[in-house]
């Protein structure tokens, strides 16, 4: 049928389906990018605001038909004069981070202050109410609404900051065009002749599949390929650490969860290519899915998946005498602790692009954690070498671990190799629910003891993790929890098992903090309980334990350096007395979290530094950045060490260059391919300084790999235990109002150096932010091993308006083997939360809880979001 609006001042006339949305026309047939697709047609993200008549709407819950006579406008028909107002306010202010969610909220605040001039920080987070941000804490955002309102007064709008040395706020890189949704993320691209495909996924938790029908796909109009497993010509399974995950489940198989792909489909464009898929026709034979990784491990249990018995991994760390200990301690605590599963509820959907190139090989985009593994498993799908596959990073929608496994990379690039166009292939947020690895929920028992005076004696923890259908890097979560079993303190004697288990769940793999965040809820748990059995209060308490250099951590590695524990306690510590006597319920948690994977595993930092003829410097580095600002923070250690303006680098992420580093993970991306940058900006630096200009230099490349090799194993036993490179540090304190809600959240950070303070900032403001989600709202329940709900706003991630303030306390204590003292503070954020909120509750109510998300608190009750109320 025919529609007829003005977009952006012109009037257009499109077909349109009577069911389509109105995103989907001005997506696919009006060239409109600023409207972003979080959640269609679920209408809970707020990624697809446009005005309509004036009024703000979501498109994805708006029929095209609807807009018939009216007029739309997007960021693109917005004045030039105005665009530039937004996009300097949001840059100035540093209001984003993956900036997926930020076009919608900015024209949102277009259309706020056309009408409010001076609206206030509430104002403005009710005004965003519809709107999610998986990044920032909105504390930026609010912060970039505010500046725009001013402008739009007249007031001068900051310049955005264009020093990028080291310790300066240097603006985000691309932060206007990112602003103004000019950025093109993978669902974005297009090409003439591409197709789009459609994955086809498994209803069940466990089934074995009798038989997959094609035939009424393939006949449909306008489907240009069908895949089944049958059609992959290399190894069909694949993973990060086991080849335990098949990329397509063939007949006669089982499935293994609930997002295992059976098909994938190509055709002229995204409906069809779904509608094709809706076609394919499986025959299941339903089996008992297992369901508890407890039963899971028992003799007897069905095998989950072929590739791996049930039992994924065991870490064990034991030093000294830990029974002896408790025994000899004046006071012990005991008890379990739970957490939940939780959806990384990044706010861009998974996309992947695959087109054929005229010298035979494939270009893949990708909006994965690690392009290099992307590319080796992709190219292994397809039974290539992996030469054949040049990996290009996207700009990436938020990932927080989630986009660390393969998700529809190989799907993409099998279609295009079997069509010989390109492909996008761009879930739903129901299918990206479905399909990829959420936070381990798990189980702790702790046993801990101190002496009369308050210091800790002893800690046992016996672990259990469910790693759901596929290993992921399930073991290294549960290895991760065992060695942050004791938190940032001293404990002289350790006993410490972790345990990660297959089931028919959903997997489970990295997600921020990964392991960490539950060990931690247990431990300050431990700590809180300790104390009052002491006498002492919870932040004394924590004083006394706090490692030192020359202390021993959990794993047996002496700590040597860059130990800040101690000084962000100090930080907090005027405030946290100040609210105990004014009778307020306050609560406090401190975090350590290892900078770097270690643990035995060999790290690299690669970089290559290009002089062009333009006389730019390509920056090539071989991490992602997923919205925490490792560009921009690489840039300015370029900047620092070769004295050039901030604007000569550009930074590049592909396999032009052999750059594998691996995922980016562990908080070791500044770490490690900082270290990089610094040593190939060195290199160039010395050439500037024997006289050479850039323009001399056009075609030099300066090179840096750095390999790290001297962590040990969990466990191992060797004289010098070392398993990490380095950690961050923090201590966290929550304080409640007098109805029992989050007010205000102190959070103090030992960051090394911080390279960038605003992004430093808008980490931990977003670090709190998902660890207030994870103390109190967010869950995802899986009943027989189906998520409950595939929708973004009933997984509890909190809306502006439920944000208390937050105060961030950045502390400094260089790191040696960082580069220029840095370290990694990507993941430490939300470390502490949900034990200081767990704390603030027992200060507000005198209950001690012991499983998340605590729901049955007045804070969480106070909340806007989450089900089950
Ligand atoms: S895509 Fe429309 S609200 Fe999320
Ligand atoms: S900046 Fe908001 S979702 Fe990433």
């Amino acid at each position: 049928m025919p529609v007829r609006f003005t977009l952006n001042g012109t009037p257009m006339q499109v077909e349109a389906r009577p069911d389509e949305s109105l995103l989907e026309v001005l997506r696919e047939r009006c060239g409109i990018t600023s409207l972003k697709d979080g959640c269609s047609p679920q209408g809970q993200c707020g990624g697809c605001l446009a005005l309509i008549d004036g009024d703000p709407k979501v498109t994805c819950a708006t029929k095209a038909s609807a807009v018939e006579g009216r007029t739309v406008l997007t960021l693109e028909g917005v004045s030039v004069e105005e665009r530039a107002l937004i996009a300097g306010a949001f840059a100035a202010a540093n209001g984003l981070q993956c900036g997926f969610c930020i076009p919608g909220i900015a024209l949102r605040a277009k259309h706020l202050t056309d009408r409010h001039a001076d609206p206030s920080r509430a104002e403005i987070a009710r005004a965003i109410d519809g709107h999610l941000c998986r990044c920032t804490g909105y504390v930026k955002i609010i912060d970039a609404i505010r500046l725009l309102a001013a402008a739009k007064r007249g007031e001068p709008l900051p310049e955005p900051c264009e020093d990028g040395r080291v310790g300066r706020s240097l603006a985000r890189v691309d932060a206007a065009r990112t602003a103004l949704g000019e950025r093109r993320y993978v669902a974005d691209v297009r090409r003439p002749g591409m197709l789009h495909g459609a994955l086809v996924l498994s209803p069940h938790a466990r089934a074995r599949v009798v038989r997959i029908d094609t035939g009424r796909a393939r006949a449909f109009p306008g489907v240009r390929a069908v895949a089944t497993a049958g059609n992959v010509p290399g190894n069909r399974w694949y993973g990060l650490l086991y080849d335990d995950w098949p990329g397509l489940v063939a007949e006669g198989e089982e499935v293994r969860c609930a997002g295992d792909v059976l098909a994938a489909v190509a055709a002229d464009d995204r409906h069809t290519a779904r509608e094709a898929a809706r076609l394919i026709d499986v025959v299941y034979e339903p089996l008992p899915p297992v369901l508890d990784p407890a039963e899971a491990l028992r003799p007897g249990a069905p095998r989950v998946n072929p590739r791996h018995e049930n039992l994924l991994s065991r870490t064990v760390i034991r030093r000294g005498d830990a029974a002896a200990a408790l025994a000899a301690s004046a006071h012990v605590v005991s008890g379990t602790w739970t957490t939940q599963r939780i959806e990384h509820a990044f706010l861009e959907p998974e996309s992947a692009f695959a087109e054929p190139l005229p010298d035979g090989r494939l270009h893949l985009l990708t909006q994965g954690q690690g392009i290099f593994d992307d590319r080796r498993q992709v190219a292994a799908f397809l039974g290539v070498p992996r030469e054949q596959v040049f990996a290009e990073l996207a700009p990436n929608g938020g990932a927080f671990g989630g986009k660390e496994d393969l998700s529809v990379q190989a799907h993409a690039a099998l279609l295009a190799r079997m069509t010989g166009r390109p492909v996008l292939l761009t879930l739903s947020r129901e299918e990206s629910v479905r399909l990829h690895p959420k936070r381990h929920p798990m189980t702790l028992h702790y046993t801990a003891g101190c002496d009369a005076e308050g210091r800790l004696t002893a800690v046992r923890a016996r672990i259990l993790g469910d790693s759901g259908a596929y290993a992921s890097v399930g073991g290294k979560v549960l290895e991760r929890a065992a060695g942050h079993a004791c938190g940032p303190y001293r404990v002289p004697s350790v006993d410490v098992e972790a345990v990660a288990a297959y089931t028919n769940n959903p997997p489970c793999g990295a997600m921020r903090g990964f392991g960490t965040n539950q060990a931690h809820f247990a431990m300050e748990g431990c700590v809180d309980l300790l104390a009052a059995k002491a006498g002492l209060d919870p932040w004394e308490m924590r004083w006394r334990n706090a490692l030192e250099v020359g202390d021993t951590f959990c794993t047996g590695q002496v700590l040597e350096k860059s130990v800040g524990i101690k000084r962000t306690l100090a930080a907090v510590k005027d405030a946290y007395y100040a609210a105990r006597r004014e009778g307020r319920a306050v609560g406090i948690g401190c975090g350590i979290k290892n900078s770097g994977i270690g643990n035995g595993v060999e790290e690299w930092g690669r970089a290559r530094l290009v002089v062009e003829r333009d006389g730019t410097v390509t920056l090539f580095n071989g991490y992602t950045e997923m919205g925490q600002g490792l560009l921009t923070v690489l840039v300015q250690f370029a900047v620092e060490v070769t004295g050039l303006p901030a604007a000569t680098f550009v930074p590049r992420v592909d396999s032009t260059y052999e750059l594998d580093c691996g995922q980016t993970t562990g908080s070791r991306a500044t770490l490690f391919g900082g270290r990089a940058v610094v040593e190939a900006a060195r290199k160039l630096r010395a050439e500037l300084d024997a006289g050479r200009t850039l323009a001399e230099l056009a075609g030099r490349v300066y090179e840096a790999d750095l390999v790290t090799r001297d962590t040990t194993a969990v466990g191992a036993d060797v004289p010098r235990i070392k398993t990490h490179t380095a950690f961050g540090f923090a201590t966290q304190v929550v304080i409640l109002d007098g109805g029992g809600r989050v007010a205000r959240v102190i959070a103090a950070h030992d960051v090394g150096r911080a390279v960038n303070p605003a992004q430093c900032e808008g980490q931990i403001e977003g670090g709190v932010h998902m660890g207030l989600g994870y103390a109190l709202t967010e869950e995802l329940p899986c009943p027989g091993g189906i998520p409950a709900t595939h929708k973004l706003r009933e997984l509890g991630v909190l809306r502006a308006r439920d944000m208390p303030e937050v105060e961030v306390i950045l502390v400094e204590e260089p790191e040696p083997e960082g580069p220029l003292g840095a370290k990694g503070v990507g993941e430490i954020g939300l470390v502490p939360t949900a034990a200081a909120v767990a704390s603030a509750l027992e200060a507000f109510d005198g209950v001690r809880r012991y499983r998340l998300p605590m729901r049955d608190s007045a804070a969480a009750r106070s909340m806007s979001v989450g089900r089950r109320r």
